[in-house]
């Protein structure tokens, strides 16, 4: 039987360009300041991204990037929006500190009136995952379990914290990534959560798309849904035919040179909820 279709709706995202994107400094597993990065390929397979927002319908706006923030691509990170209102970051690193600045005050600029400057390490989206029911929680890694309270309280919404447990996936993005936000549907990578917080994946989404090791470590569950096209890593090679059977339209996307900062398509964008 073929599945039906889903229908995509139309989304807001913030994005900034890799034009100063380096790896000179190593604070996840992926990242290694020994191979060179390919500048001028990193921009293109951004802008690849970015264009197939567009020509999908969606809405991309830029923040500029800064010469001392390499890693101010993964614009994720930098904050986290529901219903229009705005979590800033705050990095566990110094050397993305300077971030969570660049994007408030984007955020000032560009009309948004709720804008908090938060209390607790938080790395925004990265470990952030937004649903009609909940907002998933990552920590273990970077972000502090208090910020989960902090959401809970700023947003006035349902929190459900997860702890991750494995260093090559340091952010709740790298395992997890919501496919259907108006339906709780997820995928995610059951080993590289506690076995608590794994329990609790299972009982809050027992149908959710379940990634082998292979796709896992292709960063597959660094994806992006509009509810209908799942933007996704093209390594993930196992995860297309289980999207396809459910029907999404997975599309795969090429950012190899992003990897080498431990990033891919969800790193790269952050939702802008109205
Ligand atoms: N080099 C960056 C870091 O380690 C990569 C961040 C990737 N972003 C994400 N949303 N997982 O912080």
């Amino acid at each position: 039987m073929r599945p039906t279709p889903r229908e995509a709706s139309p989304r807001r995202y913030l994005m900034c360009p890799p034009a100063h994107f380096k790896v000179t400094y190593s604070i996840n597993p992926w990242m290694d300041p020994t191979k060179p990065v390919d500048l001028p390929l990193a921009l293109t397979q951004w802008e690849d991204l970015r264009d197939r927002y567009r020509s999908l319908g969606h809405t991309v706006e830029l923040l500029d990037p800064h010469p001392d923030l390499p890693d101010m691509v993964f614009a994720a990170n930098g904050a986290t929006v529901v219903d229009g209102r705005v979590l800033g970051a705050k990095f566990a690193y110094p050397e993305r500190a300077g971030e969570a600045a660049a994007h408030l005050d984007w955020f000032r600029r560009n009309g948004f009136t709720q804008v908090r400057e938060p209390e607790h390490v938080n790395e925004g989206e990265g470990d952030f995952a937004v649903t009609s029911s909940w907002i998933l929680a990552g920590c273990g890694f970077r972000s502090s379990p208090l910020s989960h309270d902090e959401a809970r309280e700023f947003f006035g919404r349902p929190v459900v914290g997860l702890e991750l447990v494995d260093p090559r996936y340091y952010h709740l993005d790298t395992a997890l990534s919501v496919l259907d936000d108006a339906r709780d549907e997820i995928m995610y990578y059951p080993a590289a959560f506690s076995p608590g917080s794994r329990a609790v994946l299972s009982r809050l989404f027992p149908d959710a798309l379940l990634a082998t090791e292979r796709d896992a470590a292709a960063l597959g569950l660094n994806a992006v849904s509009d509810g209908r096209h799942v933007l996704l890593p093209q390594a993930a090679v196992g995860l297309f035919d289980p999207l396809r059977e459910r029907g999404f339209e997975p599309l795969g996307m090429d950012l190899t040179e992003l990897l080498k900062g431990g990033g891919s398509v969800k790193c790269c964008t952050q939702e802008l909820r109205a």
